[in-house]
Parts: C-alpha cells; structure tokens; sequence
C-alpha cells in the first residue's frame, strides 16, 4: 500500500470531495422530472468551465456568481424556465450534503495531529455555509478560498495559498479531490496526491498523476498516518 511519509496537512477541495454537489438538484428532483440528472451534470460541467475560461480571460467574478451563471445555462439548456425553482435549486447550494465518511475522516486526522483545511474554488460565503451546515467548523484549521487570489483552479497560486496560510512546505501536505483534473494540477504543483475517484472515472491524460487512488476519503489515514 502507498504510504505518505512526513505529512503534516491533509487539504481537501471542497465541491464534489467532501460535499456532494448533485444533492442539490437532488432536493428538487421532482420539480424538474426526467431532466433532473441532466441538468445537475450540465451545471457542474458549466460551473468549473466557467472558472477556466474566466482565468484565463482574465474576468474574475466570485464562485456564487460563476454556480447561478452555470446553473442558468443548464436551465435554458433543457428549457426549464421557472424562476422559483432556479432560486430554490442555487440556494440548495448552500447546505450541500457532505459525503457520510467525511465528518469521521476528519476527526481520526485532527486527533493524530495532522492538520486539515479546504482549498476551494468556493467564496468565503459559500464555504462558510456549506462548512456550518454540515457541522464541521471544529473539524478544520483553515477554510481557504481561491477568492482572495481572484483566480480558481488549476492556478499554481491557488495551490500555494494553502501551503502559505497553513504554514507547511509542498512535500508535507497531501491533497485529496475527486476532481481528476485538480488532483492532476495538484500533483503538478508538488503535494502528495489521492485522488477520491467517488465515481470510478478513468484516469485524465495530464502531465501529472496523483500518487494514489482512493474510493472514499475512508482510505485515507492509513496512507497519511505513520
Ligand atoms: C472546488 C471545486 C473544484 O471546491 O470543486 O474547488
């Protein structure tokens, strides 16, 4: 089995890894009927190419406006027009549900002493919400947003931003995404890479690879542990 030596951070993304961003259309499956699965993929899909093109042209809006314009799209995509629902499904946003091995995952680390932190595209808002809702404040050192930098992921600052607030070097941290193309710009950045393959994706084609591949997050303290 892989092991990690010498870590002292665990650093998590937060959408898609520790919460699941398709219980929001979830909530209102019904209103939306046989295009609900649909549209939850579209708008995940829409919302992180949105966050690239908008780094790379550039125009930085924050991730509440870059999720609603992402959202729209999938709507007018699948010709829902329904204004009540949008507003419902963007707001179910908020207290998305966190993945049910994650509250332990944290705890077991936080009591060996490692720190934990979430390095997301999120705003602080989002973060804050999704964070207390799922009753983890105590549970993290840093919630660390992208927003302060004004550019999301795969951004090599976004990935030095958590080195810098937790206080640790590259070789001490691991990163865990179940987004193949953040574990990817992750591993390129130097951590220690799992990637949570939650969906039993195929590898991506990028110049780097995550170090080791997990199912859920519970796999990941023998790997990080001593
Ligand atoms: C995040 C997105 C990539 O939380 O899921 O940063």
């Amino acid at each position: 089995m892989t092991k990690f030596i010498g870590i002292e951070a665990c650093v998590f993304d937060a959408y898609g890894t520790l919460f699941d961003v398709h219980s929001a259309v979830g909530k209102h499956r019904a209103r939306l009927g046989d295009e609900a699965d649909a549209v939850s993929a579209m708008w995940r899909a829409k919302q992180l190419e949105y966050t690239w093109q908008r780094t790379i042209l550039k125009r930085y809006v924050d991730f509440w406006r870059v999720t609603a314009d992402g959202l729209d799209f999938a709507l007018d995509t699948h010709g829902v027009d329904d204004s009540a629902l949008r507003d419902d499904l963007l707001h179910a946003y908020l207290n998305l549900d966190c993945y049910p091995e994650v509250p332990g995952v944290l705890s077991i680390l936080k009591e060996a002493g490692i720190l934990t932190a979430i390095l997301s595209n999120g705003s602080p808002m989002m973060l804050e919400a999704a964070v207390d809702s799922a009753g983890m404040d105590d549970m993290l050192d840093a919630v660390v947003s992208v927003d302060e930098l004004g550019m999301y992921k795969p951004s090599a600052e976004v990935y030095q931003l958590a080195m810098d607030e937790l206080d640790v070097g590259r070789g001490q941290v691991s990163f865990q995404s179940s987004n193949a193309w953040d574990a990817a710009a992750a591993a390129t950045f130097g951590f220690r890479v799992a990637w949570c393959n939650r969906f039993g994706q195929v590898r991506e084609r990028l110049p780097d690879a995550p170090d080791v591949e997990i199912r859920t997050l519970d796999e990941l303290p023998a790997i990080v542990l001593p």
